[in-house]
């Protein structure tokens, strides 16, 4: 059932998904003090293994030393070169590219060049900026505020659960698929908050049937919302047996949680993912998935076989809908820059409701006219 059984108020005004000063204050207020997740543990296995990315307009190195996620800000100390320019690589050491600057675990001074110049030495400027890493299960997370409270109590209550969800040996990550959008952040979060386009967009997948109310379970909370459905039909049956077969226990469970702001976390009986949307500008969205799918405890050429044929069809499948869905952010990003509705948000949407009043909540921003209540809109106008 759902919380709601009346009609929401879309509180967001078109301004929020298109103005300079609502990414800014994005930016500030909800992005740098949360978790982010950035990589999976399976990315850089070895030591020395390495990788980079932009996050927020900040290039992040992220590095296995030894078996410890390091997370450092890809910039040197010495004149403010990128320490490299690879997208992921192997490094027995953290060297810069320009002049060899080498760095330790903790991001000072290893063994510099001729480093008799720099006398007198100044310690306090030369060490590199690091950021906080945080593991649950596979999944590596940074965070660039030193006062966010720890990952487990950011990702709480589904920490637990989503540790079981993207862990070895019962799962294996299998895909990573990034991603360019030309829309507002907030448009592909809010797509997969709701189930109720899933008839007209994705016909070929779901038929004419929206998933049955009474099948879902709706958790609303300012931090986080998160959906529960009863998977019952043939194919998700047949999933379940599958998962049984490779040794692992059914849920008949599909688990939708999206932790505010940014990272969405989907579980399945064969196959779990993690997303996340990078906004890169007020317009454009980069959003990162990485695919993982059942492997279980039973061994041989026979489960192998079954697993990956399993993954394969999943994929195809998950793969099939994430495109559709990509083709109408543009869409409703083009509308949403015109548009002179207040708009409208059922209560199959709440989610939505749920995600744009911990927006307008965190921002301090004023809710948009309410046009069933007159008066409500003189005060607000
Ligand atoms: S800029 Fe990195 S060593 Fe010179
Ligand atoms: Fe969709």
């Amino acid at each position: 059932m759902f919380v709601h059984q009346h009609v929401l108020r879309y509180l967001l005004r078109p301004e929020h998904y298109c103005t300079q000063r609502q990414h800014d204050l994005e930016l500030e207020q909800l992005f740098l003090p949360a978790w982010h997740f950035i990589a999976a543990k399976s990315e850089l296995s070895g030591d020395g293994d390495f990788l980079t990315l932009e996050l927020f307009g900040r290039p992040l190195l992220l590095r296995n030393s030894g078996g410890r996620f390091l997370a450092f800000e890809n910039i040197c100390s010495h004149r403010h070169c990128l320490l490299t320019d690879a997208a992921a690589g192997h490094q027995p050491k953290l060297r810069c590219q320009y002049h060899g600057w080498e760095f330790d675990d903790d991001g000072r001074t290893a063994k510099i060049p001729e480093a008799k110049c720099f006398r007198p030495w100044d310690r306090d400027n030369s060490r590199l900026n690091s950021f906080r890493v945080e593991a649950c299960g596979d999944l590596l997370f940074v965070c660039m505020d030193s006062s966010t409270p720890p990952l487990r109590e950011w990702l709480s209550p589904f920490f637990e659960e989503t540790e079981r969800a993207f862990a070895a040996p019962m799962w294996k990550m299998t895909h990573v698929w990034e991603y360019d959008c030309e829309s507002n952040w907030k448009v592909p979060v809010e797509n997969t908050l709701e189930s109720y386009h899933v008839t007209a967009l994705h016909q070929k997948f779901f038929g004419d049937q929206l998933p049955a109310e009474k099948n879902m379970t709706h958790l609303l909370h300012h931090r986080y919302t998160g959906l529960n459905f009863d998977a019952n039909s043939r194919m998700e049956k047949l999933q379940a047996r599958l998962k049984q077969w490779l040794g692992g226990k059914p849920e008949f469970q599909y688990l939708h949680r999206h932790i505010h702001p940014n990272t969405v976390l989907v579980s399945t009986d064969t196959i779990n993912y993690v997303l996340m949307y990078v906004p890169t500008s007020p317009t454009t969205v980069r959003i990162r998935m990485r695919f993982f799918a059942v492997r279980g405890t039973r061994r041989g050429p026979l489960a192998s076989l079954i697993a990956w044929l399993a993954w394969r069809f999943a994929k195809a499948k998950t793969l099939q809908v994430h495109n559709e869905d990509l083709d109408i952010y543009a869409s409703q990003q083009k509308g949403l820059e015109r548009s002179r509705h207040p708009g409208v948000i059922g209560s199959r949407e709440e989610r939505i409701y749920a995600f744009q009043k911990y927006i307008m909540d965190a921002l301090g921003l004023t809710p948009s006219p309410d046009p069933a209540n007159p008066a409500a809109q003189r005060v607000v106008s």
